[in-house]
């Protein structure tokens, strides 16, 4: 039995907290959050201790392991703090906003021999790990392309933009980890193209809502990424792997397969799922069973601080190629 803290009781923390307690090899010890009621009432929800202290909670004599769910600024002090007192760790993506202290950060995990996943859950959905194996068996060949259309159905508040990091480091970011993931290479250069087409005013943040990338393996593979913050028609999560032998093709999902004919519409369908965590549920509780996986046989994590830091790298090419209009070398 893997005895797990659950840091931070928001959005995300709720999802790991829910996974850890449902999870048969693992037991839910403590949530912690240091604001408000939050803490308690998930831990009232899953039976559970609570906390306001998360480095006490890290501290527990009874915690092996620590799931990271706070603000993105809180991650690399949880981290090494874990790290520290000989806890493996899941951390939210991603590590930090800013490159040379996610630097320093992996490199004091290396010095220490800490474990740490870093939680790109996209990799976990059961499409995206169908894609996985289909390449690997080798159904499409050789890749060359990868196509990732990734849309938000709405716009967040502008105090999480704020704080966000900019669309390419809090958003981009998965994709770019799927796209490492696919091309199986890592890119080596980076050309993006960024706009404010649903919120003019974002650009005072300065940030941007609608954004294309194109990226470039050394051995001339190729990604095309398209994000943009609002799709009035909802979450859109589509993928395209393209190789010398075939292609394979994700479309969106929805709650039913049923269509429907009447006087106004013919062949609709349901709308699209939510967001993230109902597009998602599948691949958060698959990301955790992966992380109590690993620790109960002492194997390899399917994802790393390297991963983190190679995403990061991605995502700030990516933004110096939207501000300078120059195609950029990793
Ligand atoms: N993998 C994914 O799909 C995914 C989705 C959403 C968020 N995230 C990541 O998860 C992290 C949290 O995002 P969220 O959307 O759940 O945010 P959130 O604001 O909903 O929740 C954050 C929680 O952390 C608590 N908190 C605030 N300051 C804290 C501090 N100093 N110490 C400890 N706890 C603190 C807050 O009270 C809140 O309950 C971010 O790093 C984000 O990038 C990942």
């Amino acid at each position: 039995m893997i005895r797990i803290a659950v840091l931070g009781a928001g959005r995300i923390g709720k999802i790991h907290a829910a996974n850890v307690a449902a999870n048969p090899d693992a037991k839910l010890i403590v949530v912690a959050d240091p604001f408000g009621d939050a803490a308690s009432s998930l831990a009232k929800r899953l039976g559970c201790h609570a906390a306001t202290d998360c480095l006490a909670a890290i501290e527990r004599d009874d915690v092996d392991a620590i799931v990271i769910g706070t603000p993105t600024d809180t991650h690399i002090q949880f981290m090494l703090h874990a790290i520290a007192k000989g806890k493996a760790v899941l951390c939210e993506k991603p590590i930090d906003l800013d490159m040379a202290k996610s630097v320093a950060a992996a490199n004091e995990v290396e010095r220490l021999d800490g474990r740490v996943m870093l939680a790109f859950n996209r990799r976990f959905d059961p499409t995206s790990q169908a894609f996985r194996k289909a390449i690997d068996a080798g159904e499409v060949g050789e890749v060359r392309q990868v196509v990732i259309t990734s849309r938000d159905p709405g716009m967040p508040p502008r105090e999480y933009v704020k704080h966000s990091g900019g669309i390419f480091r809090d958003m981009v970011i998965h994709d770019l980890d799927l796209a490492r993931w696919y091309l199986g290479e890592e890119p080596v250069e980076v050309m993006a193209m960024a706009s404010c087409l649903v919120e003019p005013s974002l650009s005072e943040v300065p940030d941007f809502d609608t954004v294309m990338l194109q990226l470039r393996t050394a051995s001339g593979k190729q990604c095309h990424i398209n994000c943009c913050r609002e799709a009035v028609y909802g979450y859109d999560q589509r993928m395209e792997v393209f190789g010398s032998k075939g292609m394979l093709l994700q479309d969106n999902l929805r709650p039913s397969t049923i269509r429907r004919w009447t006087d106004s519409a013919t062949d609709a369908r349901e709308p699209l799922l939510n967001f993230f965590l109902e597009r998602y549920e599948t691949a958060y509780k698959t990301e955790l069973t992966a992380f109590v996986e690993a620790l109960r046989t002492k194997s390899a994590f399917p994802t790393s601080v390297q991963d983190g830091l190679k995403a990061l790298r991605l995502a700030d090419c990516a933004l110096e190629s939207a501000m300078s209009g120059k195609s950029v070398k990793v």
